[in-house]
């Protein structure tokens, strides 16, 4: 098994290899093939869905799981460095799922550990993993990956999702419009990445102008856990609320994604329409979790 520290470690083949693998195990959600291997889930940061979908993704692939959610119940608590926590735990399983708030976190485990590392989220970095689940919703909603419109809103400095996935759609020539306050723009860095690749991207303040062309409305929550300055955080935590009665002009086939969890900046009034996808996509996250811990990529 390969490590999955940034998205930039899977090729566009590897990538597709994981969006055919996915829909296998949606079709066939139990398959043996971890007999017998431990593997561990590291969360230093708190989580719902990753830790569970990947926890649960093991189990049907008939692995065992060690772990923790919390490190005040670890050696973490009386001062163990990662360095040591990752070289002792590397020697009781097969594989490594590690979330972390420090940014590189993961790459620095891979250096350390003799298993394979998944990086399931490191500060405001990347989330590869979560780009998996987001690519393969995208699939099953438009029917392809190539030449997406995508606007993606919200915390965009902060947000490691959107950090990651822009770097994977960029193999399938999406068309990019960045919406957020200018506080929370897209880094220099990924805006620099897509100029090079000769990929188009729009930036503006305001959501509703580039929605009626969108094929996917990504919405993201404003990042409380990074601000230094809470009332910076205050000031700009509302900044986008998506309701109901905005999505009027949107594309039939339109769908909003999120990757959750949410605050307010989707509306309960939007849940029931038939665009909201934002629930179906966690589902989406065991397959292709299950994918990517299988041994054919
Ligand atoms: N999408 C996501 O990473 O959710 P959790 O923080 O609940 O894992």
């Amino acid at each position: 098994m390969k490590s999955l520290v940034s998205i930039h470690d899977f090729s566009k083949s590897e990538i597709l290899k994981i969006m055919e693998l996915a829909a296998h195990y949606e079709a066939n959600p139990y398959e043996n093939i971890l007999d017998g291997h431990v593997v561990a889930t590291l969360f230093f940061e708190p989580s719902t869905r990753t830790r569970l979908s990947f926890e649960s993704a093991i189990n049907r692939l008939g692995g065992r799981v060690i772990g923790f959610s919390d490190t005040n119940a670890t050696s973490v608590s009386k001062g163990e460095t990662l360095h040591d926590t990752i070289s002792v735990i590397s020697n009781y399983c097969d594989m490594i799922i590690m979330r972390h708030n420090i940014e590189g976190a993961a790459r620095y485990a891979s250096e350390v550990s003799t298993k394979p590392i998944v990086n399931a989220g490191d500060g405001a970095n990347q989330h590869p993993s979560q780009t998996l689940l987001d690519l393969y919703s995208i699939m099953k909603t438009q029917g392809t990956l190539d030449n997406i419109n995508i606007m993606m809103v919200g915390d965009l400095k902060y947000g490691r999702t959107v950090h990651s996935l822009l770097q994977a759609l960029a193999h399938f020539k999406a068309k990019f419009t960045f919406v957020s306050p200018e506080e929370l723009q897209m880094p220099t860095e990924y805006k620099k990445f897509l100029y090079e690749q000769g990929i188009e991207f729009h930036e503006t303040t305001d959501i509703m102008e580039h929605m009626p062309q969108a094929d996917i409305i990504y919405m993201t929550r404003v990042q409380r856990e990074r601000f230094s300055d809470t009332m910076e955080y205050e000031r700009v935590k509302n900044s986008y609320i998506l309701r109901n009665s905005m999505l009027d002009n949107t594309k039939e086939n339109m769908r909003i994604l999120h990757p959750l969890p949410r605050v307010n900046e989707i509306n309960s009034d939007v849940d029931k329409n038939p665009k909201a996808y934002y629930f179906q996509q966690t589902e989406n996250g065991v397959y292709t979790r299950m994918a990517k811990l299988s041994p054919y990529v």
